[in-house]
C-alpha cells in the first residue's frame, strides 16, 4: 500500500492521466470555416470536382494502355448491357450495377448465377466513379477497371462463363466481329472485352452538389450540409475517403481502433475469433478482407445516399449507423447525433447526375 503512494508512482499516474485525457474527453468543439475556406481546405487536398468536358476527363482518367476512343467506349457500353455474357443468357454486368440506382443493386449480397448469392456475402460496391479508384474489389485484388471486368463475367457465383465461351457467344453475332475489328483490329479476344468494359466506366462519373460548391457556387450546399462538411475534413474522414472520388485511393484496416465493452462479449461467445468478435456487425460471409486481416478498399462516397446497404457485407441499413460507426472505430471521436445528422446532410451532396460527356 505504502509503495502506491510513493510520489514516483503518484508522479506517473498524474502524467497518464494528463496523457490520456483528450481520449476520455474528446472535443466536441467544431472549427468554424468560411465557405472560401472550407472549399480550400477540400481542393488543397485533392477533392476535386467531376471534370465536366470530355478533355478534362481524358486528362484525369485516360489509360494509356487501353486508350479511349469513341467506338471503344460504345462497344463497352452495349458489352455492359449484354446477357449473353453470363451462361444463361440472363444477367449483364447492368443486373447488378443499375446506373440509375446509384450504380449498385441496393441488396445485402449480390445475387447472380441461378440465384446464387455471393459467397462471402459481398455487397455490390458502386460502379458510378469507380474508374478513380486506385484499385478495384473491396479487397483491392485488381488493379483497375479493365481488370477488374474479367472477374464477374468468370464468378460461379456471378456470370459463370469461360474466356473462350464468351469469345465464342460473341463470334456468333456478326455485328460484334465488326466491332471489335474496328476498335481493336483484331478478331475477338477476351482481353479486349474487359477493355472495352474498361474504356466505357471510364466515362461514368457523376456531378452533383458538392462539385457546384468546390466551384464556387456556395448556395449549392445548405448550412447544414457545410458543418458536416466541415467535420468531414477537419475530424478525419478526409484521411481515408480522399481524392475526386471520396474514396478508393487506399485499403485501410476495419475497425481500426478496439473498445475494452467489444471483447466483454467475448467472455460470453468464446468460439469467437479475436479477430472477428470486436467487429462492430455481425461478419456474415467471413470476408476479412486483403490479406486476411480486416483490410479494406476504402469506399467511394460519391452517389452513397442510394447505394444502401452499407459495408462489404451489407450488414447496415442506415447512412447515420454507418457514420456513428465509423466515428467510433475509425476515428476514436464517437459524433454526437447532431453531428452525424450534419455529415449525413454533407454526404447527400455527394449525389450526382451522370455526366454526359460530348464523347469525341
Ligand atoms: C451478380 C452481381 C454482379 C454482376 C453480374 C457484376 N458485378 Fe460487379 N460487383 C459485384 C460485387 C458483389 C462486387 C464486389 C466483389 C468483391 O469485392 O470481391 C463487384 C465489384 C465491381 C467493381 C469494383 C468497384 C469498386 O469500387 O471496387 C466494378 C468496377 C464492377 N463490379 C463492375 C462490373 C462489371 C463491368 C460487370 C460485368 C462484366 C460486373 N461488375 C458484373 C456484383 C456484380
Ligand atoms: C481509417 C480509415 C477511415 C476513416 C478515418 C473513415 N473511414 Fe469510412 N470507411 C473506411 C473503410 C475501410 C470502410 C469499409 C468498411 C467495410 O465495408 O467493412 C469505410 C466505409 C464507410 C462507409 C460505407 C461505404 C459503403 O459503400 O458501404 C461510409 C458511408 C463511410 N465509411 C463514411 C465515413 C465517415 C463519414 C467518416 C468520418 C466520420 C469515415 N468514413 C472515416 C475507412 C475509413
Amino acid at each position: 500500500m505504502k509503495k502506491l503512494f510513493h510520489p514516483i508512482t503518484i508522479t506517473f499516474l498524474v502524467i497518464t492521466f494528463i496523457f490520456l485525457l483528450p481520449s476520455i474527453l474528446p472535443s466536441k468543439k467544431v472549427k468554424v470555416l468560411t465557405d472560401d475556406t472550407l472549399r480550400e481546405r477540400a481542393l488543397s487536398t485533392n477533392m476535386l470536382p467531376t471534370p465536366k468536358t470530355y478533355d478534362e476527363l481524358l486528362k484525369v482518367l485516360d489509360n494509356p494502355q487501353n486508350p479511349m476512343t469513341a467506338q471503344k467506349i460504345a462497344l463497352g457500353k452495349e458489352l455492359f448491357n449484354e446477357k449473353l455474357m453470363s451462361k444463361d443468357k440472363d444477367i449483364s454486368c447492368a443486373t447488378c450495377h443499375l446506373l440509375d440506382k446509384g450504380g449498385d443493386d441496393n441488396l445485402p449480397t449480390a445475387i447472380g448465377f441461378h440465384g446464387r448469392a455471393n459467397p462471402f456475402h459481398l455487397n455490390s460496391p458502386t460502379v458510378l466513379n469507380s474508374a478513380l479508384a486506385k484499385a478495384e474489389f473491396w479487397n483491392a485484388r485488381a488493379k483497375d477497371v479493365e481488370e477488374q471486368a474479367g472477374g464477374p463475367i468468370q464468378a460461379p457465383f456471378e456470370m459463370n462463363m469461360k474466356p473462350q465461351e464468351v469469345v465464342e457467344r460473341l463470334k456468333a453475332v456478326p455485328a460484334y466481329v465488326s466491332k471489335f475489328q474496328e476498335v481493336f483490329g483484331t478478331a475477338i479476344r477476351f482481353e479486349n472485352v474487359r477493355k472495352a468494359i474498361g474504356a466505357y466506366e471510364r466515362t461514368l462519373l457523376t456531378y452533383g452538389a458538392y462539385d457546384e460548391f468546390l466551384e464556387g457556387d456556395n448556395s449549392a450546399m445548405s448550412a447544414k450540409a457545410k458543418r458536416g462538411m466541415t467535420l468531414f475534413l477537419t475530424k478525419g474522414c478526409k484521411g481515408c475517403h480522399s481524392g475526386m472520388s471520396v474514396g478508393g485511393q487506399s485499403v485501410q484496416h476495419f475497425p481500426l481502433r478496439r473498445y475494452f465493452s467489444d471483447y466483454v462479449g467475448m467472455i460470453f461467445e468464446p468460439d469467437l475469433h479475436i479477430k472477428e468478435s470486436p467487429f462492430p456487425f455481425a461478419n456474415e460471409g467471413g470476408f476479412l478482407g486483403k490479406d486476411d486481416r480486416l483490410k479494406f478498399r476504402v469506399p467511394i462516397l460519391r452517389n452513397i445516399s442510394k447505394t444502401a446497404p452499407y459495408f462489404h457485407n451489407g450488414a447496415i441499413k442506415e447512412l447515420k449507423e454507418v457514420v456513428r460507426i465509423m466515428s467510433k472505430y475509425q476515428l476514436g471521436n464517437e459524433f454526437t447525433p447532431k453531428q452525424i445528422d450534419e455529415v449525413v446532410e454533407f454526404l447527400k451532396t455527394l449525389d450526382g447526375e451522370l455526366v454526359e460527356y460530348e464523347i469525341k
